[in-house]
């Protein structure tokens, strides 16, 4: 018998103010139709001061257990995906066990910046294929406008705010292509491109939480060339090929690296879950928040092939291949 780790539940959380593209106009020297064309965005959402990321994934969370029918006592562990944390210390992830009232499980955060939870669901799937746990819950949430420089207008128009969650869940496969789960999975990463993407503070160095800096075009040219890549090598790995995709859930950062990719897989857009017009760049939250928004519409349903994918700092990358 082969063990798959299932999604039973998914859930997100959105703060509830919406910035537009205008509210930028007047602060810098952009315009509405600068970002609409170069990135598809066109609101995000901005947690309101003193929301953290672990009330946003908390809220998630409950969320995700109430569409998988499950209560707190089910959950044998909490990985949240953040680059966004409450503190330095203790992890987002018991935050949201406390916040949930979980008493027993573990619980630990991922950090791999816009990659995180396709690094977080890999690492569940992991778990639960060693028999470590039955039922994980993976989140990724952050507050990405706490580190956006406000002067710069190449990096500060492009994020959100947001929490998205899924419960895995152990069940028994045939260890065929045909089961529903997890699939495979397929993990990078290369710190020589760390320069391209980063915080320019933090614990060590200086004391400060610091501001995100991006060499913007350069990352571009990466993610196209990298998530194809990746999620061909996922792809393979599980035994099938893009013409048995129902759909692309990538990470949201920008409308043209999602349609170069998926024209590089030779999946038409009809088949691309496309969020990043209403979230923005959300990091690790894009994905699970794609999926939720993607399941609540009524387009992911059971039996979908569905490939994730996402790329960010570090440069850290990777893509989850799953049957819903
Ligand atoms: O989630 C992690 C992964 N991150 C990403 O995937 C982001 C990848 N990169 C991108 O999405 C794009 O490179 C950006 C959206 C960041 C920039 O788009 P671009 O087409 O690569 O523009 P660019 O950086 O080459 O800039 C073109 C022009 C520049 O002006 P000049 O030098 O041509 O006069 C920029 O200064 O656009 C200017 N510009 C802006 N203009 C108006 C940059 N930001 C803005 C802005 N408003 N907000």
């Amino acid at each position: 018998m082969t063990i798959r780790a299932v999604i039973r539940g998914v859930g997100h959380y959105l703060p509830a103010r919406v910035v537009p593209n205008a509210e930028f106009e007047p602060r810098i020297d952009t315009s509405d139709e600068w970002i609409r064309a170069r990135t598809g965005i066109e609101r995000r959402h901005f947690a309101a001061e003193g929301e953290t990321t672990s009330a946003m994934a908390v809220a998630a969370g409950r969320a995700a257990l109430g569409a998988a029918g499950l209560g707190p006592g089910d959950i044998d562990a909490v990985i949240v995906a953040t680059s966004t944390p409450d503190l330095t210390f203790p992890s987002v992830a018991t935050m949201v066990q406390a916040g949930l009232g979980m008493t027993r499980g573990f619980a630990f955060d991922v950090q791999a910046v816009c990659a995180g939870f396709v690094y977080a669901l890999a690492n569940a799937n992991a778990l639960i294929l060693a028999g470590q746990a039955r039922r994980v819950m993976v989140i990724g949430a952050e507050t990405f406008s706490r580190i956006l420089d406000w002067s710069d207008r190449a990096t500060c128009v492009l994020f959100g705010d947001g929490a998205g969650a899924v419960v895995l869940e152990a069940a028994a496969g045939s260890g065929t292509p045909l089961d529903r789960g997890i699939l495979a999975t397929d993990l990078n990463s290369d710190g020589r491109l760390r320069e391209l993407l980063y915080v320019d503070g933090g614990v060590s160095t200086t004391g400060t939480a610091g501001h995100l800096r991006m060499q913007g075009k350069e990352v571009f040219r990466h993610a196209v060339e990298k998530l194809a890549a990746t999620a061909h090598a996922a792809l393979d790995r599980a035994g099938l090929t893009s013409a048995d995709i129902a759909w692309i859930v990538p990470h949201q950062a920008n409308l043209r690296i999602i349609t170069a990719t998926a024209a590089r897989m030779q999946v038409p857009m009809e088949r691309v879950v496309v969020t990043v017009q209403d979230h923005g760049n959300t990091s690790a939250a894009s994905i699970p928040l794609a999926l939720s928004v993607a399941v609540a519409a009524g387009q992911i349903r059971a039996g979908d092939l569905v490939v994730t994918e996402a790329i960010g700092g570090g440069l850290a990358w990777g893509a989850v291949v799953l049957r819903w």
